[in-house]
């Protein structure tokens, strides 16, 4: 099965751009990309030119997810599944590609709505990407920009789409309940990366978090450090997940969804890879950290 390849590129639409930047830039360690005619700003993190793009606008949330194909074969074979199933599908146009930076795509919605968008072709930087914050660097490149959570109104109808269009694979499934509240998660992979998408029910926005993996664990205790010095909330403690085994903390972006910052996350090997449900969400950490919500004096250490 032809299938996509990696998440490619997220599109936020935010009200406050500057913050945005600050953020961006500041905190996640991020290379700001080039600015655009609309005001926003794309972001980088790898090789690819662009990983982020922030755009202004009243819905802080997310815009697009950006699905990278490996060539235009793979990404025919999904606009032909998708059409055959009776998605909406158009073909971008040459505006669109480029705003993207890509060859070609095509864009449609997943079943809940959110835009979407299958691409191939996307533009390379001459030399990748150095972080001056984030040392040792992303672990991104073939296995995207990282992964996503987002709103479904269906866990199973979302499973269906995103397994046989798009052509994802189950990797695991949290079922538990936490401060009283029933979690059941879906986990799935496009690549090693052992997550790319999850879901669980409907959310408040189309995104619950986005994670971006730094190469080393120092680079997550001074992104921690960095975001309290920034003043943005944090909402879970250090902690590590029991599938992934992503070593991570989760706090509020200025447009109040979370991102996670993580590292060390394991690999898929398809091969061997065999499914199975956790009963917990949290080896250890991952803790509502109402003792760590205000912006501290602490100065980043880098
Ligand atoms: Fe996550």
């Amino acid at each position: 099965m032809q299938r996509v390849a990696q998440l490619g590129y997220l599109h936020f639409e935010v009200k406050d751009l500057a913050a945005w930047e600050a953020f961006g830039t500041q905190v996640l360690g991020l290379g700001l990309a080039g600015r655009r005619a609309d005001g926003g700003f794309a972001l980088r993190m790898d090789g690819h030119a662009a990983r982020l793009f922030v755009t202004p606008g009243s819905a802080d949330d997310l815009a697009c997810l950006g699905w990278e194909c490996a060539d235009d074969e793979a990404l025919a074979a999904v606009g032909d599944r998708l059409r055959a199933a009776g998605v909406a599908v158009r073909e971008g146009t040459a505006e669109e590609c480029e705003a993207r930076m890509v060859r070609r795509l095509l864009r449609f919605a997943d079943p809940a709505g959110t835009p979407s968008e299958a691409f191939c072709g996307p533009a390379l930087a001459a030399e990748p990407f150095r972080s001056e914050v984030v040392r040792a660097g992303f672990v991104a490149d073939e296995q995207g920009l990282g992964h996503a959570v987002v709103t479904a109104n269906a866990q199973a109808e979302s499973a269906a789409f995103y397994e046989e269009m798009l052509g994802f694979r189950l990797s695991d499934h949290i079922r538990c309940d936490i401060h009283g509240f029933r979690v059941d998660i879906a986990f799935f992979h496009a690549n090693a990366r052992h997550h790319t998408i999850a879901f669980g029910d409907r959310q408040r926005k189309r995104i619950h978090h986005f994670m971006v993996e730094a190469r080393s664990i120092d680079d997550v205790g001074l992104a921690l450090d960095r975001t309290m010095a920034a003043g943005l909330r944090v909402m879970q403690t250090l902690g590590r997940h029991p599938n992934d085994r992503m070593l991570s903390f989760y706090a509020k972006t200025p447009s109040g969804f979370q991102f996670e910052f993580g590292y060390g996350g394991r690999a898929v090997d398809d091969a061997t890879w065999v499914p199975t449900s956790y009963d917990h969400i949290s080896e250890w950490g991952h803790h509502p950290p109402e003792f760590l919500s205000k912006p501290t004096e602490k100065k980043p250490s880098a």
